[in-house]
């Protein structure tokens, strides 16, 4: 397929282009500087040019594509209104192609709610972090726009070595005494390596049913205590015992996004095994946190 890719470089995206590109699918990549350009032409993928925060100015120029993966989020405080506006010039623009597109939308783990212990599925209800509320009713656009066929994939939390969200234990358990977890070390968290989490997109990409919904996640929950310690113990540093820091004060630090690291969540997977045959191989990680080099 001939795939064009929002948010290509960054940490979803990467694995998501290595993988369409180990499937032999074309891709095209949005760039929005010189520098995303390159790592995207490194893949052996053409490059559009282009920010996510302007689409008059590149969607008349798209050329055609059977599908749309779309991974782009800048995090700032406008996220929302850039990407209501994205949908609403790129949806459009999307009815000139002629075959209707797919068009996987990336939501997330957070637009469902603590789940206290409970496995939770496509099923449950909404129920976002106030940071990412917005990305509600823009799947529900997406699902049900006439332009494309919309498919949702909600990623659980990602990681990749001592990358993604594991970055932060990683940095910590390098420079301080105790590596940090906000609020509890009980709180769980579902967890997906990106290589997995990229197969799954392009399983989404060559199988899912339009209208369809995934959560992308291969462990159900893992607790942030036994990250935490397992950084600890592969850095040496001082105490294995995580400090604990308030919702408020990660809020303060990070942004109010980052209140997320403290929702508690079992979140189920088995849709996307069960109905795309997704198989992760990631599912140890504190084996692979052991192994680090
Ligand atoms: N990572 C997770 O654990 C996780 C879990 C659940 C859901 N999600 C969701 O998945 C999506 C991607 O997350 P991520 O962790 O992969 O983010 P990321 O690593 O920060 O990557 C963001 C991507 O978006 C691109 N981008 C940002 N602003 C742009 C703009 N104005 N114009 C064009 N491109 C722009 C970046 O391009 P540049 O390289 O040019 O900066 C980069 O490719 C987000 O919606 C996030 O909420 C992530």
């Amino acid at each position: 397929m001939r795939v064009f890719v929002l948010g290509g470089t960054g940490s979803i995206g990467g694995a998501v282009v290595r993988e369409l590109v180990a499937r032999r699918h074309d891709f095209i990549g949005l760039a929005r500087s010189e520098a995303s350009a390159l790592r995207l032409t490194q893949h052996g993928a053409a490059s559009l040019a282009g920010d996510i925060a302007s689409p008059e100015r590149w969607t008349k120029t798209l050329p055609r594509i059977d599908a749309v993966i779309h991974m782009a989020c800048d995090f700032k405080s406008d996220m929302a209104a850039i990407d209501r506006r994205l949908l609403d010039v790129l949806l459009p623009a999307l009815a000139a192609q002629p075959v209707k597109p797919r068009f996987i939308y990336t939501g997330g783990c957070w637009l469902f709610g603590a789940t206290h212990g409970k496995v939770t599925t496509e099923e449950a209800p909404f129920d976002p972090l106030p940071a990412f509320a917005w990305m509600v009713p823009h799947l529900h656009r997406v699902l049900a726009a006439p332009e494309v066929d919309g498919i949702v994939i909600h990623p659980a939390m990602v990681y990749d070595g001592a990358g993604g969200v594991f970055q932060r234990f990683a940095r910590e358990a390098s420079e301080r005494d105790a590596v940090r977890v906000v609020e509890s070390e009980a709180v769980s968290w579902p967890l997906v390596h990106r290589d997995d989490l990229a197969n799954l997109y392009a399983l989404v990409l060559e199988r899912a049913p339009a209208g369809s919904s995934y959560i992308g996640a291969a462990i159900e929950a893992f607790s942030v205590g036994q990250i935490a310690r397992a950084f600890a113990k592969r850095f040496g540093t001082r105490t294995l015992e995580p400090e604990i820091i308030s919702a408020d004060a990660v809020a303060a630090e990070l942004g109010e996004w980052a209140r997320g690291h403290a929702r508690d969540q079992r979140l189920s997977g088995a849709k996307a095994q069960r109905e795309l045959g997704w198989q992760p191989k990631h599912l140890n990680p504190e084996h692979e946190i052991a192994e680090l080099a």
